[in-house]
């Protein structure tokens, strides 16, 4: 008998206001062709003022949890990953806790950027496979508008806000690939690539948020070679191929570095979950985003293999094969 982590409910949230192309034409020198043709984002939701990662962890949260028909009361434990907390400390994991009333159980949040929500995966699955919790809500929340030069157009049109959940739950399976849950995930860093993608402030350093600071060109090609290194790892661990895998779930960066992981691997682009057109780059939000997304219109279906894959500033990164 094995344990596997069982997805019960996903939920997300996306602030009301849209930011498209257009909008930003009137921001910074670019324009709706350049940011399409690149990157192919074509609008992306930025958060009111006042409105906070954990807000947006809160929603998110609250849906997956009716989603799966449970009360906070039901769950041992929140991880969040952010990279765009509230306050230094404390956690937005214990604000998400609060507001739901989940009284007991561990609640901290996890930092790791784009990747950050395959290593929060990974942290519960462990908690839950060693018996330290029974069910965990697992959030992706992010407020990447506050840490944005808005003066610069390399990085200001890339990334949007939102936040994504799921609650897992400790199951028996038979340790056979055929069993619903959290199969296996694959974490790696190096930080020697740390100076490709970084945000240049923090409390230690400067005492202030920072901006994000960005070698566009070195991170697309460290992230289509990374990526699929990494869900190649995942297949082969599992002595699978990729006509196996229903669907696959990458971070939302950028179209044409999920294209080019796509193709490597030889994956249909019909099986791949796309929302960065809509969301752009939400960081750590993305992957739940976009699997709320994907299991609330229906193409996600219960038995499904999906394989969860992304790469992050650190340089960090990830994948995840779950069968819904
Ligand atoms: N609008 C118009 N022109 C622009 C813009 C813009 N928003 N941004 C840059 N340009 C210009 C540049 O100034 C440059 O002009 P020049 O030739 O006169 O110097 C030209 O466009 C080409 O710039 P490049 O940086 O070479 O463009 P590139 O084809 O590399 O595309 C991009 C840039 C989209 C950022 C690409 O490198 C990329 O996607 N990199 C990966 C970024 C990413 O995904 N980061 C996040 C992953 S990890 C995480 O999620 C945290």
């Amino acid at each position: 008998m094995t344990i596997r982590s069982v997805i019960l409910g996903t939920g997300s949230c996306l602030p009301e206001r849209t930011m498209t192309n257009k909008d930003l034409e009137a921001i910074v020198d670019t324009s709706d062709e350049w940011i399409v043709q690149r990157t192919g984002i074509r609008e992306r939701r930025i958060a009111a003022d006042g409105q906070t990662t954990a807000d947006m962890a809160i929603e998110s949260a609250r849906h997956a949890l009716q989603a799966a028909g449970l009360h906070g009361a039901d769950i041992d434990g929140v991880i969040v990953a952010t990279s765009t907390p509230d306050t230094t400390f404390p956690s937005v994991a214990v604000k998400v806790q609060a507001a739901l009333n989940i009284c007991q159980g561990p609640a901290f949040d996890v930092h790791a950027v784009c990747a950050g929500f395959i290593y929060a995966l990974t942290v519960a699955d462990s908690l839950l496979r060693t018996g330290v919790a029974r069910r965990l809500l697992v959030v992706g929340a992010e407020k990447m508008s506050s840490i944005l030069n808005w003066e610069d157009r390399t990085t200001c049109v890339l990334f949007g806000d939102g936040a994504g959940a799921l609650v897992l739950e400790a199951q028996e399976g038979r340790g056979e690939i055929a069993d619903r849950g959290i199969i296996s995930t694959h974490l790696h860093a190096d930080g020697h690539l740390r100076d490709i993608l970084y945000v240049n402030g923090g409390v230690s350093s400067t005492q202030t948020a920072g901006h994000i600071v960005m070698e566009g060109k070195e991170v697309f090609r460290h992230a289509v070679a990374l990526m699929a290194d990494v869900v190649t790892e995942a297949m082969s661990h599992n002595g699978i191929g990729p006509e196996e895998i229903d669907w696959l779930v990458p971070h939302q960066a950028n179209i044409r570095i999920i294209e080019g992981t796509a193709r490597k691997l030889d994956v249909r682009l019909d099986q791949v979950i796309l929302t960065v057109d809509r969301h752009g780059n939400t960081s750590a939000a993305s992957i739940p985003l976009a699997l709320d997304e994907a299991v609330r219109d229906g193409r996600i279906q219960r038995g499904h293999l999906m394989l969860l894959e992304a790469l992050g500033s650190g340089l960090t990164w990830g994948a995840a094969l779950i069968r819904y």
